[in-house]
């Protein structure tokens, strides 16, 4: 699309929201990680809120969003993520180019979506009644058994995101040191330099208003922060 240099392009990938939301989920969740272990637990419910206003926005934005963000367009049929996978050690770049997620990185997004919606989802009905004395805004409106599950969840679930996340940036780095493919730039910037010959892959990227994206991001918000004021009443 621009900044041509011999014989690599550089093309526009991910649009704002997508940045957007992938980096403000990075804050949210050091964030809940750090007021855990700091014992900020009203901090920590924020952040939690934050990451279910994220995980809400990115599900609408997966079927509203660009062509690239869209589920339709990353979570493909098993047969096209092994192959793929099989490709990984010594493919070319043409085989391993995608204008978005690749067919093994798209189901690692939604791994990483599911887990950090459940961690979210679970706290709204998580406890601490020992030292910190802290409900969750729903714990009142449900049995004590579905809390303490939905609490043992909050507590286990937290040791499959730190395995899916180390997963996720190992990859990242892997690509960049292996293969030296900068995705982490591109999440950064929203653009990546490729082979002049694989440009027309990125030229077919629909981008979707990124006004319509911080706008239902707002909605979210609102939506949580509207749910979780009324649920304390
Ligand atoms: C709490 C930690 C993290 C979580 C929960 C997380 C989650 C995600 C999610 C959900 C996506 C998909 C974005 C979308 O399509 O909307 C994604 C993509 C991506 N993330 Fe992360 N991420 C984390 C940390 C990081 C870090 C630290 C890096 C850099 C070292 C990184 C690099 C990337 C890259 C490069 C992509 C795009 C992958 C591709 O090109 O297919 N992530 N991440």
């Amino acid at each position: 699309m621009s900044d041509q240099t011999s014989d690599q392009k550089k093309v526009k990938l991910w649009d704002f929201p997508v940045r957007l939301f992938h980096w403000a989920l990075v804050i949210a969740i050091v964030t809940s990680w750090w007021t855990n272990r700091e014992l900020m637990i009203d901090i920590h419910a924020i952040a939690g809120y934050s990451v279910l206003t994220l995980v809400l926005f990115r599900i609408i934005w997966g079927f509203v969003g660009s062509s690239n963000a869209k589920f339709k367009a990353f979570l493909t049929g098993p047969k096209k993520v092994i192959g793929y996978a099989l490709k990984i050690p010594n493919g070319s770049m043409a085989e391993l180019t995608y204008p978005g997620h690749n067919p093994a990185g798209g189901w690692m997004v939604a791994v990483l979506l599911v887990l950090v919606g459940v961690q979210a989802v679970t706290g709204l009905f998580a406890s601490e009644d020992t030292f910190l004395f802290f409900d969750g805004p729903l714990v009142a409106y449900v049995s004590s058994d579905f809390a303490s599950t939905m609490n043992w969840i909050h507590h286990t679930n937290i040791n499959l995101i730190y395995a899916a996340v180390g997963l996720h940036v190992f990859a990242a780095l892997f690509y960049l040191v292996v293969k030296r493919e900068n995705l982490i730039g591109a999440m950064v910037t929203g653009a990546r330099k490729v082979p002049a010959d694989l440009v027309s892959r990125f030229a077919e990227i629909r981008f979707a208003s990124p006004i319509l994206g911080i706008g239902i991001l707002v909605m979210c918000g609102l939506l949580v922060w509207g749910g979780v004021t009324l649920a304390r009443g």
